[in-house]
């Protein structure tokens, strides 16, 4: 087979890093598209695909659109196509095809099932909870973030595909966690040889982005209990590679902001706070700057950064007002400066921090 060369190279490696982070198909941008895709570059995509698509639970649907995208490509410039890729994209889309109408049977099933439950009255828990574990496995997939374009320099996540699912939003990665992970990236010295808490943590993207830029310590906090166990499962799934780069590993705790009192002889050698996307319910507002309050007044030069996009400037007012309540001064920053390194999928031109105890690292 040929060589690949350095333009193929260039989207093979945009293809890896979006596929792997699994960026939504609308979002889809593997710059630049060659003028030629040849048969060993095929070969590689391939590889890539077969790789990750199982272990990482990427639909089938999803790989079935992206290697579309990637015919279109190779038949537009009229390039010899890759068999392999060719068939496993035909049985994949075979797959596919049996997916959706297996689904729908089973809705037709489900529908005569709860009929003849509801005649028998008969409710059969093993059978519900093997239905609940297939949900959950559905619902989920492994993504993974790469901080190089190669994807060498990784953190994978087990995340949800929904934006909320079992009743919380901290199951999946927010605009605002990859915002602040870039901007720490694009700033080490913030995180190096810090001891750091993460507040509302959700699955450990910041706080495992802080590990890996040094940090000597990081805990990271969350009150729900289905969040703190994927946490936990998260950094787990980094350990290894965090230990080969001689990297902190994030503990897990559990923390409520409505917390009254903290025994703060656990938390007295703390440098920073940090918290992604945590100011945007109201209701919480008040238990977070009071909880903010705590950790001030007993480590007063403590250097806190909240980051978060601009949803609803009444919560956003709620928040300064309450820090307002404290005493607490601020300085603002926009986040739109900062060089992108991961892939994002939202509108982020309104992603600001909030400093408290600004240093200059
Ligand atoms: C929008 S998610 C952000 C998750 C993560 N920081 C990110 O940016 O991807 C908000 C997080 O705050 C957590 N949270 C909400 N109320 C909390 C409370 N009272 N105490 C601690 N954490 C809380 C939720 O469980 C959730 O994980």
């Amino acid at each position: 087979m040929s060589e690949i060369n350095l333009e193929e190279q260039e989207f093979i490696y945009s293809f890896k890093k979006q596929y792997l982070q699994i960026v939504p198909l609308y979002n889809l941008n593997w710059q630049p598209i060659p003028s030629n895709l040849s048969v060993s570059a095929q070969a590689e995509i391939l590889s890539i695909i077969k790789e990750y698509h199982i272990p990482n639970k990427i639909t089938n649907n999803y790989t079935v659109q992206c290697l579309k995208k990637i015919i279109n490509i190779i038949e537009k410039n009229f390039c010899e196509m890759n068999e392999d890729l060719l068939n496993f994209y035909l049985n994949l889309l075979f797959e596919e095809k049996n997916d959706n109408t297996n689904a729908n049977n089973n809705i037709n099933i489900n529908l005569n099932s709860t009929l003849i439950t509801t005649i028998n009255n008969n409710n059969n828990t093993s059978n519900n909870n093997i239905n609940k574990t297939n949900e959950e496995d559905n619902n989920t997939w492994w993504k993974i973030y790469s901080l190089d374009k190669s994807c060498n320099n990784i953190i994978k996540l087990l995340e949800d595909k929904s934006m909320i699912s079992k009743g919380t939003t901290g199951l999946r990665t927010w605009e605002a966690s990859l915002r602040l992970s870039e901007y720490f990236i694009q700033n080490p010295k913030i995180c190096k040889n810090k001891n750091i808490i993460e507040l509302g943590a959700g699955i450990g993207l910041l706080s495992l982005i802080c590990a890996k830029l040094g940090a000597k310590t990081v805990l990271a906090t969350d009150v729900n209990c289905d969040v703190l166990q994927r946490l936990q499962q998260n950094i787990e799934a980094n350990q290894l590679l965090l230990e080969k780069e001689n990297c902190t590993i994030p503990k897990v705790e559990k923390l409520d902001w409505n917390e009254k009192y903290l025994d703060m002889s656990e938390y007295k050698n703390l440098d920073l706070i940090i918290c992604a996307d945590v100011i945007y319910n109201p209701e919480n507002i008040e238990p977070l700057v009071n909880i903010l309050s705590i950790f001030l007044k007993a480590i007063p030069l403590i250097t806190i950064i909240l980051c978060n996009p601009l949803r609803q400037q009444s919560t956003y007012d709620l928040f300064l007002e309450q820090l307002n309540k404290h005493n607490i001064t601020i300085h603002i920053e926009l986040i739109d400066q900062v060089p992108m390194i991961f892939y994002h999928d939202e509108e982020f031109s309104q992603i600001q921090m909030t400093i408290i105890n600004k240093k200059d690292e």
